[in-house]
């Protein structure tokens, strides 16, 4: 496993990553989430993502509960969590980056958590109705009280991102240092030609998300729907769709002769490909039980073959020209 610098910043993050959207609470219990965590973390694994609004606040217990069994030294891993939809039907409590919400929202995520702090807190997206410098007050705040140690932005546009970044430089303030944007081979644009320039002007990090595409790109869906999956889960039927394209399934088929030379399964050849971006910090795996954390921690050695010519073919595939990914 390789330790990425977060960005500019001094922390560095395993390039792969583990986090708990749809499984913890929902397909996995406190048992499943240790034995998962345990299997990231001794494959080398040091970063734990989590959301307040993961089963409405359970993903934040159950991660709790399980590392409070694994006992792990506090300065060995990082947990993030991220706020913005909120748990209650209230006015301010939905959909808001208000000050109020940021702070009642770290303090609940901090006692479900069971920790005195995280160590990355996101803005799980824009809030369009909240001042910008509302929110980066707000988050400076919770960095100087000790609650979070650094904070991000997740699907924020690029002109958000700068425009925290120098409300932060004018203020003095705690600047957000990561983005934590959607990256797969099929979602790639938004990544490659909107954020290059955070990335490379700002020094911006990114832990990445749904690096499968909530499974597509393991080519369990290609009969189907199998009913131990994602897709079969209740209140997902909004990803039936994607997981059932034609097109996007008869790409994924494309891949296998090239998994096979590589002698590496399609979940690892596509995590791998995620891992090639000099601009990913981490990619942030997510698994439902723990052969797949197997499976899938084994891609970092899968990187390493993914030549310029593999790279070339891959993109022929999912009919990507050059200068479209430059
Ligand atoms: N910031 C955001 O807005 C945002 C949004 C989404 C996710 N995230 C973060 O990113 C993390 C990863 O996202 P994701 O869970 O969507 O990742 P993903 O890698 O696209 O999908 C993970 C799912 O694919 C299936 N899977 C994984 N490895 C497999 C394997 N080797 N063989 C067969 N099936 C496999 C599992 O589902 P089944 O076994 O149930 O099929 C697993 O839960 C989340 O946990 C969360 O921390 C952030």
């Amino acid at each position: 496993m390789e330790y990425r610098h977060l960005g500019k910043t001094g922390i560095r993050v395993s390039e792969l990553s583990f986090g708990s959207w749809v499984t913890f609470h929902n397909q996995a219990d406190v048992k499943a989430a240790v034995d998962m965590m345990s299997a990231a973390y001794e494959a080398g694994v040091n970063f734990f993502d989590n959301a307040e609004v993961y089963a409405g606040g359970k993903s934040e217990e159950v991660m709790g509960a399980a590392l409070k069994q694994l006992g792990w030294r506090r300065g060995s891993y990082l947990v993030s969590t991220k706020i913005y939809w909120g748990l209650h039907d209230n006015v301010n409590e939905r959909n808001t980056l208000n000050r109020k919400r940021l702070i009642e929202g770290i303090n609940g995520s901090l006692e479900r958590l069971q920790l005195d702090y995280v160590d990355l807190l996101y803005c799980h997206r824009p809030d369009k109705t909240t001042p910008i410098e509302e929110t980066v007050w707000a988050m400076h705040n919770i960095i100087e009280w000790g609650k979070a140690i650094y904070w991000g932005t997740s699907e924020w546009s690029a002109a958000e991102i700068v425009s925290a970044i120098e409300i932060a430089e004018r203020h003095h303030l705690h600047k957000p240092v990561t983005e934590q944007p959607v990256y797969n081979l099929f979602e790639r644009h938004r990544f490659s030609r909107e954020y290059e320039r955070v990335y490379k002007d700002h020094g911006y990090g990114s832990t990445i998300w749904s690096p499968l595409a909530s499974g597509l790109l393991t080519g369990k869906y290609s009969q189907g729907i199998p009913a131990d999956s994602r897709g079969a889960l209740e209140g997902y039927d909004w990803l039936h769709d994607q997981l059932t394209d034609k097109e996007k399934l008869a790409k994924v088929r494309a891949l296998e002769p090239i998994s096979e030379e590589l002698g590496c399964t399609l979940s690892q050849l596509a995590l791998a490909w995620c891992l090639k971006n000099p601009y990913v910090s981490s990619v942030i795996t997510g698994a439902s039980r723990v052969e797949q954390v197997h499976e899938n921690m084994k891609a970092a050695e899968v990187a390493p073959k993914l030549t310029p010519e593999i790279l070339e073919r891959i993109d022929k595939i999912f009919e990507i020209k050059k200068e479209e990914d430059d």
